[in-house]
Parts: structure tokens; sequence; C-alpha cells
């Protein structure tokens, strides 16, 4: 089983040419508003692949927090230990989505803010029970630590994604088995330029050094390079049509995660990751572009439909 401990955000979607500039106005095309959160779409991408998924985070007492309950509900991640916080409105995003498939996104947390560390003891036994713990930083830092505590102190497989980047003490990076940034989150996460392979490889040994067990470093078009204590191994990216990028980088990271929690290696796993995350680029929105294993099945026929188009 693997547990997800994040956020749940409406995302409010507007398409346009080109994502403004500072001080500028720009006509939208059209707007959505589609379930989203790193930590709920995740939960709803590793459901979608067949894993049994069980969803710790917060939505606020509101229509909002109620549809996105449901609708990881139906895709079939256990929703039970999402709480409901009278205290704070459910978390919503801001995303404008360019042409190029490009996003910038605001996020706003509200109730996401409000899962504690005490909430996270809670489901000690839960979180114990599983094979995997996947986490990202959508939630306050000191939810993340005592989740990471929990995890390490069961002998359970943490991978976190520091999305949105923030500052890590050696504290929880020693707690991370697999850590999954990309090349901005990289740079942030060890302060070195993340330009060429060779700056990702020493910047991602830097945080080995910290003790973070291993990196799978995400590229976007450019692939992933997977970094530990023998060395890295870069990976290419598949090329699709990109139409939105949003929630790549966590379906990506989901298909990670079924993958180890099913056994696989490393390097199966990634291969894995690398197709969902290309079929996730060529749809709109967030859980509205995550494959279910039967399409992923269907990687090579899908792919070829894709070129001829
Ligand atoms: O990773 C994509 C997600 O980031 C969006 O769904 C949005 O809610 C923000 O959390």
């Amino acid at each position: 089983m693997i547990t997800v401990i994040g956020s749940l955000n409406m995302d409010l979607v507007i398409n346009t040419a080109k994502i403004p500039r500072p001080g500028e106005t720009v006509l939208g095309k059209s707007f959505k508003q589609i379930p989203g959160g790193k930590g709920g779409n995740q939960a709803d991408a590793a459901a979608k692949l067949g894993a049994d998924v069980h969803l710790i985070g917060c939505v606020g007492d509101d229509a909002m927090g109620a549809i996105l309950k449901n609708s990881l509900k139906a895709d079939g991640v256990d929703a039970d230990a999402i709480l409901v916080k009278t205290t704070a409105a459910t978390g919503v995003a801001a995303i404008i989505v360019e042409a190029s498939g490009d996003n910038a996104i605001t996020v706003a947390p509200g109730a996401n803010y409000e899962l504690t560390a005490q909430d996270i003891e809670a489901h000690r036994s839960d979180i114990s029970a599983s094979t995997i713990l996947l986490l990202q930083l959508e939630i306050p830092l000191d939810t993340v630590r005592a989740s990471l505590n929990i995890a390490k102190s069961a002998g359970i497989k943490t991978i976190l994604n520091p999305a949105p980047a923030a500052e890590l003490d050696e504290e929880i990076l020693r707690a991370i088995d697999i850590l999954t940034p990309n090349e901005t989150e990289l740079e942030f996460l060890s302060g070195q330029k993340t330009k060429t392979l060779a700056d990702i490889e020493s910047a991602g040994n830097s945080l080995i050094q910290k003790g973070v067990g291993e990196l799978v470093v995400t590229l976007g078009q450019n692939g992933c390079m997977h970094i530990n204590q023998n060395g890295a191994k870069h990976y290419n990216a598949y090329k699709v049509k990109a139409i939105d990028t949003t929630a790549a980088g966590d379906s990506f990271n989901a298909a990670l995660a079924v993958y180890l929690d099913a056994g696989k290696d490393m390097a199966s796993a990634i291969e894995f990751a690398l197709k969902v995350g290309a079929m996730t680029v060529t749809k709109e929105g967030a859980q509205t572009s995550l494959p279910f294993k039967y399409e992923v099945d269907d990687f090579d026929n899908w792919r070829s439909s894709q070129v001829l188009k």
C-alpha cells in the first residue's frame, strides 16, 4: 500500500496564448475548475495505475472540498483520512496554461496548511502498514517532518517530491530515501548550478552527502537522471506533443511509487514513470490528464497514434 500525505486544491485553470508578464493583462480562451493539488494528483495517479492508495490531507468545509474528496474516491483512492477543517477554505490553485503547454501556478493553500503533526500521528498505524510514503511540500514542513519520522521508525521507503521548493534541514534530508526534484528545485536545495548533466550529478551528490538515499531528478523534455552512491544514469524522455504540463511531475512520482510498491527495480520504475509523464502532458488539467493502467499498458500503440497526428 502507498500512503500519500499532501495537498488537495481545486485548480482554476485559464488557457491563454502566452502567460502574461508582470503588469500585463491578457485575454484567456477558456476557464475550467479541475481537481488538483500535488498530494491529490499523486494519490489519484497511483490509484489509476492500479495501486492500493491511502491519502491523508485536508479540505475546508465547503463545496470544493466535497467535490475533491468525491472525485478522488471515484478514482479508487481511499479518501477516509481526508480531514474536513472548519478553520480554512479548501486550497485553490490559479493556473495559467499557455499554448506551448507550459504553465504558471499560484497556490492559496487554505486548509492544506491546517494539516498538523498531530493529525498525522493519529494515522501512525496506517502509515506504518504501508510500503511507501509519498510526500510533497504543499503542507507545513513540520507535518512533513512528522510523517517522515513515523515512516522511518516503521522502516518504510520514503519518497519526497520537493515541490514547491523549500529549505530542508539535515533531519529531513536523512529521512528521505528517494528525492525527486526538478532542476530548479535541485538548484535551490543544493545551492549549486544545474545547467548540465554533470552539474546535476554533482548537485545530487551534494544532497546524498547530506543523507538523502538517492535522487531521481526530472528534466522535462530532457527526461530524468537517477543519482545514487554508485553513480548517475540519464534517461531520455518520450517525445510527444505537449498540450498542458500540469501534473506531469505528479504522475511521474506516482508511477515511480507504484512500480517500487510492486517490488520492481528502480530502472523499470523510471521507464514506467517516463511513459506515464509523457501521456499526462498530452491531456488538459491535473487529475483529468492522469492515465489509467490499461492506457499505459497500450503505450506503444498510443505513441504511434500520436506520431501519426
Ligand atoms: O503539480 C500540479 C499541481 O500543483 C496543481 O494541480 C496545483 O493544484 C498545484 O498544487
